[in-house]
């Protein structure tokens, strides 16, 4: 007989140690989103995000490059940008030094007063980006394995399952606030267990649960498969057209990345950003420019908004306070060898890249 599996220790979820470890020894140097390179198209356009606590911004150069690099100056640290928006050269606010659109100073009040100033020496730091069909990552660890090791084939079944991934432009980003640690919400991403009691508009409307499957891919992935509703129960209409249109795929890329594709062969996106120990941001990615109907798709974020994604806060936001009580003890996971929808092998395999990361 096998042994139980139980679910991981209430500790991982609410201790700060681990909240330091993690921010360490994962965040620091896992790939993880920034954002959409068509939110910088032109150069001197720059937009800001975070990770693992740093404030950093990616800005497209004059020879069409973006780069990333971390929002700190080099002269006495003042951040450098906010937001997003449009610039010539970088100007820090404090004592405006500027900088090259590629991170070089370039001038500074006075400067000439500093003693053996070697200009070309001062430079903002620069991290390691890749491009994923347009989309941004980076990763603060110089030595991290390429992209492609963490999430082997996912690029090019993506580009055969969703042919115009590289025409996209964002739509719309949804910001969900949740009060719960990242894994809680990253966990009631990775099953489907619950969706039949607590998802009645997605499980009836938009896909069929009872064909529901989540399976480990080679690497850091988690692939999601199942059929779409039948047509007629469909709450959104769906080009039949397009490919793989009666069907819904996704690709959770650990630790905190998705895409989703829904049925109709709509695109969108999962991003967590984990803020402390008991908070995390989820951001909801949604795009057009790949044939669809830019309102049907704002119909169908706004139906996700409302249903999905309410429902889940609550759950996710209930088990982080079931977590602190004194009379919670872990349970079993519920692994059915033939996994399906109600099958917790993804949870077991999820919890054990949570453990890695904090005791190494
Ligand atoms: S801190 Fe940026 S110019 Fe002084
Ligand atoms: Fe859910």
């Amino acid at each position: 007989m096998t042994q139980t599996v139980r679910s991981l220790e209430a500790r991982y979820y609410t201790d700060p140690a681990v909240w330091a470890a993690e921010q360490e020894g994962l965040f620091a140097r896992a790939w993880t989103y920034a954002g959409h390179e068509a939110q910088a198209r032109n150069p001197g356009d720059y937009f800001t995000f975070s990770v693992a606590g740093e404030s950093l911004f990616a800005i497209r150069g004059r020879d069409g490059v973006l780069r990333a690099f971390y929002n700190v100056c080099q002269h006495r640290a003042h951040r450098l940008v906010a937001g997003q928006g449009t610039t010539r050269v970088i100007v820090c606010p404090y004592h405006a030094w500027t900088y090259e659109l590629t991170g070089g100073l370039r001038a500074g009040p006075n400067l000439s007063a500093v003693p053996g100033l070697d200009k070309s020496k001062i430079c903002l730091t620069e991290v390691r980006t890749e491009l994923f069909h347009g989309f941004l990552f980076v990763n603060l660890d110089d030595d991290a394995a390429p992209l492609d090791d963490w999430y082997p084939g996912v690029r090019e079944e993506l580009a055969d399952y969703v042919p115009r991934i590289d025409d996209l432009e964002s739509l719309e980003e949804i910001e969900i606030p949740e009060q719960c640690n990242w894994k809680l919400s990253i966990e009631n991403y990775s099953e489907c267990y619950h969706c039949a009691l607590n998802h009645p508009t997605f499980s009836t409307g938009v896909i069929k649960p009872e064909t529901y499957d989540i399976q480990p891919r080679p690497g850091h992935v988690l692939r999601h498969t199942t059929e779409s509703s039948g047509l007629d129960q469909m709450t959104y209409p769906i080009d039949t057209n397009m490919p793989h249109a009666t069907e819904y795929r996704s690709w959770f890329l650990w630790p905190l990345f998705s895409f989703q594709v829904y049925p109709g062969n709509l695109l969108n996106t999962y991003h967590w950003e984990p803020v402390d120990a008991g908070h995390v941001i989820v951001r909801r990615g949604w795009y057009t420019g790949d044939g669809h109907d830019p309102q049907v798709i704002r119909k169908l974020a706004r139906q996700d908004r409302e249903t999905t994604v309410e429902e889940d806060i609550h759950l996710v936001e209930s088990v982080q306070s079931g977590l602190s009580s004194r009379g919670y003890r872990p349970g079993p996971l519920v692994l059915d060898p033939e996994c399906g929808v109600n099958s917790e092998h993804s949870i077991q395999t999820l919890q054990q890249w949570m453990r890695e990361a904090v005791d190494r």
